[in-house]
């Protein structure tokens, strides 16, 4: 005993005072000797942390403290999870936020996910953060009082009733449907630490406060609830102008369609094949007019493109701008398809332009800055 203890304080020695040692290292244990089930749980593409990763990383980032793409928030953060009822996050995850690039992953709007697994995801992202507390009652504000302390302090931000702006929306019906005054309350007071909401708790207030969570909770009001367009048959023809010649477009790095070279394309009944690769329920509020849905959660369809179109020219969209149709157009490469492509900015910015769309009812074009970053005025980003 004695000689071995001298040996570990001579290594100590040895390595020099330069740096604290190392945390000495458990020894591995083995979880099937010790009765725990052997799991993978990456590997088990059920797993809420399988399922968050495929589905939710791509925007929320795999940490999930947010912006992997543009304007998707932080779900962790303390002030969030503590203000938030598993309610809340439920029926975030199941509606989405219409007209945001947050869809609809319910089984409801034909999203990918059954009633337990967005229950298992509701308690995978809580476990990152503190439980739903009881949260101080708002006061009854007055709305028109809120109103230019809300042009004033919030709107650069959460633009105003019809336009966004880098933060959450907070004029979408969904939001309002989900959010109480309390928890806008608690968003303005606190803040959300490490982000760009600052906590207006020492700025505003108490009855300021209510005032502009009385404006917040108007900014819906006249808004109405959106039809959709009838649900995807999984049978919507592949390509559009099966009997035109291919497009020419010149492809940025390759890869990024212009939304104006693809109008074009569009316009002079070329043969393509357009994706959108965002949840069922974006392309049934609006879609690219002959845009066939392919989620980037479910690419049976790519087997077809594969066996009977190779030669097509393919072009992949989302809203956020790049991400979610990065990894259908990735598939298609990985799989041997030679022209496949990402529209650069987007849905949005092609709806913007006017060109051609099928919408429900009443479906304006989302009216915002497409991946607008920084402070250049007028620069439009091409950072991904
Ligand atoms: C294409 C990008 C994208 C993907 C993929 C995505 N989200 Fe979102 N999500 C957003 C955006 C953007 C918002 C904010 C909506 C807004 O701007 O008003 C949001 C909002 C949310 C909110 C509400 C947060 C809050 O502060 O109100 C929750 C909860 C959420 N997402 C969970 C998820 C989960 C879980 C998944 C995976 C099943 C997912 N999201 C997939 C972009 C995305
Ligand atoms: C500098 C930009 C900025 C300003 C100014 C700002 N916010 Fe925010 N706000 C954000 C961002 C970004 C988030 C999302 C943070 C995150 O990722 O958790 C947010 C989140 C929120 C949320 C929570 C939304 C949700 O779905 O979880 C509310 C409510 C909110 N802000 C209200 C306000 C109000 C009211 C004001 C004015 C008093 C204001 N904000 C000012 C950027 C801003």
């Amino acid at each position: 005993m004695r000689s071995a203890a001298l040996a570990v304080l001579l290594i100590a020695c040895n390595n020099g005072s330069a740096k604290p040692n190392p945390k000495p290292v458990p020894p591995p244990v083995k979880l099937a000797d010790a009765g725990v089930a052997v799991v993978d749980p990456i590997g088990d593409p059920k797993s809420p942390q399988a399922i968050y990763a495929r589905l939710c990383a791509p925007c929320h980032a795999a940490d999930g403290k947010g912006y992997a793409a543009d304007f998707a928030p932080s779900l962790v953060n303390p002030t969030f999870l503590e203000s938030a009822t598993d309610e809340f996050l439920r029926r975030s995850i199941i509606w989405g936020r219409p007209g945001t690039s947050m869809g609809a992953y319910g089984k409801a709007l034909g999203g990918p996910l059954e009633d337990a697994e967005v229950d298992q995801l509701v308690a995978w992202i809580r476990a990152k953060g503190p439980k739903a507390q009881p949260l101080p009652v708002a006061a009854k504000g007055d709305p028109a009082r809120g109103a230019p302390l809300y042009a004033q302090y919030c709107k650069t931000c959460h633009g105003d009733a019809t336009t966004r702006g880098e933060a959450p929306h907070l004029a979408n019906l969904q939001f309002l449907t989900v959010a109480t005054d309390a928890f806008i309350r608690h968003a303005i007071v606190k803040g959300r630490p490490d982000t760009k909401m600052l906590a207006f708790g020492a700025m505003l207030t108490p009855q300021q406060t209510d005032d502009v969570v009385a404006f917040v909770r108007q900014l819906g009001q006249g808004a109405v609830a959106q039809e959709l367009l009838p649900e995807p048959n999984g049978k919507e023809p592949l390509v559009i102008n099966p009997k035109g010649k291919n497009p020419t477009w010149k492809a940025r790095d390759n890869r990024f369609a212009s939304v104006d070279d693809v109008a074009k394309a569009h316009a002079e009944k070329r043969k393509m094949i357009i994706i959108d690769a965002r949840p069922p329920s974006d392309w049934r509020r609006v879609h690219i007019a002959g845009a066939v849905p392919i989620p980037y959660h479910d690419m049976k369809r790519v087997d077809e493109i594969i066996a009977k179109h190779k030669d097509a020219y393919v072009v992949a969209y989302c809203a956020c701008p790049h991400h979610l149709s990065g990894l259908v157009v990735d598939e298609l490469i990985k799989r041997g398809h030679k022209n496949a492509f990402v529209l650069d900015e987007g849905i949005n910015l092609w709806h913007q332009k006017g060109y051609p769309v099928t919408a429900a009812p009443g479906v304006k074009p989302a009216a915002f800055e497409p991946h607008h970053h920084g402070t250049q005025p007028g620069h439009e980003g091409h950072g991904h």
